[in-house]
């Protein structure tokens, strides 16, 4: 199996300060959706950061599509959605603006959209149910709704791997159930390997193959079903 990811016995500290990482052993086969889950400050967004080449580890060393993380040449073949992007949301831009810059920091052209990759920004819109609210200022919409363009603009980029941090912060239930639903149809159709963050994953608990649970290391990383019993999402348990 090709590897998207894999860290090998990685620990990783923020300049001095004591270890948020330690002794950390991932491997993520190309195709693959992997949930992971953990509690604050546990480090989760370090995790992904190192896995990006957006920290170097202390030690260990942190591969992408087989490439050292930090030079990796494949750059465009990921979407990242850092955690609490909705931060944008004031600025005066509209939903297929910020969708078609997606779609311009993956093409080779600056500033110039072609017909085709119009085409791709109106499926992403489409695929997270904002067609109707693309000509929108993005100011005017739900925390709910931003949190879905700034999806659509991953989407665009036609990512091969997909790495979303708490992309449902701010979300209702439901909407977290649609894009929960959203990213299986993308692995399922597209192939797209996703790691997913989130500390409510129920909603993807019943697509996702493997949980990986973050606590200074991996502390757990196996099928849903095997999790230990506290780690399920209780508005999902009916004890
Ligand atoms: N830029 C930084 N500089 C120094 N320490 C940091 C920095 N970012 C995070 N930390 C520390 O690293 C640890 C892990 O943080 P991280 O953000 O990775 O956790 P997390 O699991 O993503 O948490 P949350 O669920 O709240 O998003 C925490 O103790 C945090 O205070
Ligand atoms: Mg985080």
């Amino acid at each position: 199996m090709s590897l998207a990811v894999e860290l090998r016995d990685v620990s990783f500290a923020y300049h001095g300060g004591p270890p948020v990482l330690e002794g950390v052993d991932l491997a993520v086969g190309l195709g693959e959706f992997v949930a992971i889950a953990g509690p604050n400050g546990g480090g989760k967004t370090t995790l992904l950061r190192v896995v990006l080449g957006l920290e170097q580890p202390t030690s260990g060393s942190a591969s992408l599509f087989c490439e050292p993380a930090a030079r990796c040449s494949r750059r465009s073949a990921i979407a990242y959605l850092a955690q609490r992007a909705q931060a944008g949301g004031e600025a005066p831009v509209t939903v297929r603006e910020v969708v078609s810059a997606g779609r311009l920091a993956a093409g080779p052209l600056f500033g110039q959209l072609r017909r085709s990759d119009r085409v791709i920004v109106d499926e992403a819109i489409a695929r997270v149910g904002l067609t109707a609210s693309a000509a929108r200022p993005l100011r005017t919409l739900s925390g709910g709704m931003q949190q879905r363009a700034f999806i659509a603009k991953a989407l665009a980029a036609k990512p091969e791997l997909l790495v979303l941090d708490e992309p449902t912060t701010g979300v209702d239930a439901a909407s977290q159930e649609s894009l929960a639903e959203l990213l299986a149809e993308l692995h399922g159709e597209l192939g797209v390997t996703i790691l997913y963050v989130s500390h409510e994953f129920g909603a993807v608990e019943k697509f996702v193959q493997r949980v990986v649970l973050v606590r200074g290391g991996i502390v757990f990383d196996g099928a849903p079903h095997e999790l230990p019993g506290l780690w399920h999402d209780p508005s999902h348990s009916h004890a």
